[in-house]
């Protein structure tokens, strides 16, 4: 199935990569409303980003959504909300050890502190059997991750919360039409932020957008994109300058039309390369779908089993020298990443994401991926397995 969208840019040449890692769909009906907002003039906030969170809150089934200029700063908005009940500089905010950088950045620029909990390799997301060990009289918040878009253990984590009066916010930054025990990834904690980066299934190019079913919480969260505006121009919170413009945000809504398509393919994608991988699990760890959830598929984690025989390197070289591109499959953020190591933890604190990162790769499954691409990974993955016997 073609998505209805001129294929316009990918992650990576082309030339280069058989298999690329990412992809953007940008729709005509996007391009007409690029030319309106160009003629009218009127680029900055407007229509068309109003007509986007309409859009995109009521494609989730929430009263609210606060759109903003990238999936970090839709984090740190959420985070920096938390002043308003009661939240003070420093405080708390507990997310997993493996993410992408930003979840942890976002925690420092709303000025409070990142406190890690491991995960499973087996799921991506964080171990909830961990968190309460981690909480202290300065915890405020959980800030899941769906990572690869694989819902995190909402029950768990929205249980843990209630008993000790924390706020849940879920970074839902890869995780697009992700499902949870029927409920949509996003729509379960008080707040939820997604990246609207080119790389994921809704995309304005860059951008961002918050969540919540809570009207105080959304119009706080209208004031910090704005440096804390109130009213006129008055100022009452230390804000950001975190505004979306109708150039992505008329990219954005051509997106939401074709949501379902994009949804779709990637899960078709999924699903086909789960069962492709099947012969190789004495191999790999990779993605799995499980009974009670629906995955929103950003990219297919392969995670090099510890027996295996053979490196990380040694695949991904493998599998890059046949044009399939890969990410690293993040890092443990407060052991492997540097600019951590003010918080003082070593390496060995995150077992879980430390292996995640050592030996974990992934690669693309998005919509411009087609089944006779994915038949070729799979024959690549053999071929190197017979290199290896
Ligand atoms: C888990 C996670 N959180 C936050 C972000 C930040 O999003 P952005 O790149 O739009 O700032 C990303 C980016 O993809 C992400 O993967």
């Amino acid at each position: 199935m073609k998505i209805n969208a001129n294929k316009s840019a990918t992650f990576s040449n082309k030339a280069k990569f058989r298999v690329p890692f990412g992809t953007v769909s940008i729709t005509d009906d996007a391009r007409e409303l690029i030319d309106r907002a160009l003629k009218t003039k009127w680029v900055t906030r407007g229509k068309y980003v109003q007509e986007f969170e309409e859009k995109f809150a009521r494609l989730f089934g929430v009263k609210e959504a606060v759109a903003v200029s990238s999936g970090t700063d839709a984090d740190a908005l959420a985070c920096a909300v938390l002043y308003d009940y009661g939240a003070r500089r420093q405080d708390e905010i507990i997310i997993p050890a493996l993410t992408f950088v930003a979840t942890g950045n976002a925690v420092l620029q709303a000025g409070f502190t990142p406190v890690f909990v491991d995960v499973s390799r087996y799921t991506l997301n964080m171990d909830p059997k961990k968190i309460e060990q981690v909480i202290t009289p300065r915890t405020r918040a959980i800030m899941p991750v769906h990572l690869m878009g694989k819902p995190a253990a909402m029950d768990e984590i929205m249980g843990i919360a209630k008993k000790h009066k924390l706020y849940v916010i879920e970074d839902a930054a890869e995780a697009h039409g992700a499902e949870y025990k029927k409920r949509k990834v996003g729509s379960i904690g008080h707040m939820a932020a997604f990246s609207l980066y080119a790389a994921h299934i809704i995309t304005t190019i860059e951008g961002g957008i918050v969540i919540t079913d809570d009207p105080r919480m959304a119009d706080i969260l209208r004031s910090l994109r704005n440096h804390g505006i109130e009213g006129k121009f008055q100022f009452k919170r230390v804000g950001f300058s975190a505004k979306m413009n109708e150039i992505e945000a008329a990219i954005g809504i051509g997106n939401i039309r074709i949501f379902g398509q994009i949804l779709s393919k990637r899960r078709q994608n999924l699903l086909y390369l789960i069962e492709k991988f099947k012969p190789f699990e004495d191999y790999f760890i990779t993605i799995k779908e499980e009974p009670h959830e629906k995955i929103g598929p950003h990219a297919f984690s392969i995670i090099v089993k510890e027996d295996a025989g053979f490196t990380k390197d040694e695949f991904v070289r493998y599998m890059e020298n046949a044009g399939v591109d890969s990410r690293n499959l993040f890092y443990s953020i407060p052991t492997q990443c540097e600019n951590y190591a003010f918080l003082g933890k070593k390496l060995g604190d995150f077992p879980e994401a430390e292996y995640c990162s050592d030996h974990g790769t992934h690669i693309g499954i998005h919509q411009d991926i087609e089944r006779e691409d994915l038949d070729y990974v799979a024959q690549a993955v053999a071929d190197f397995l017979k290199t290896k016997r």
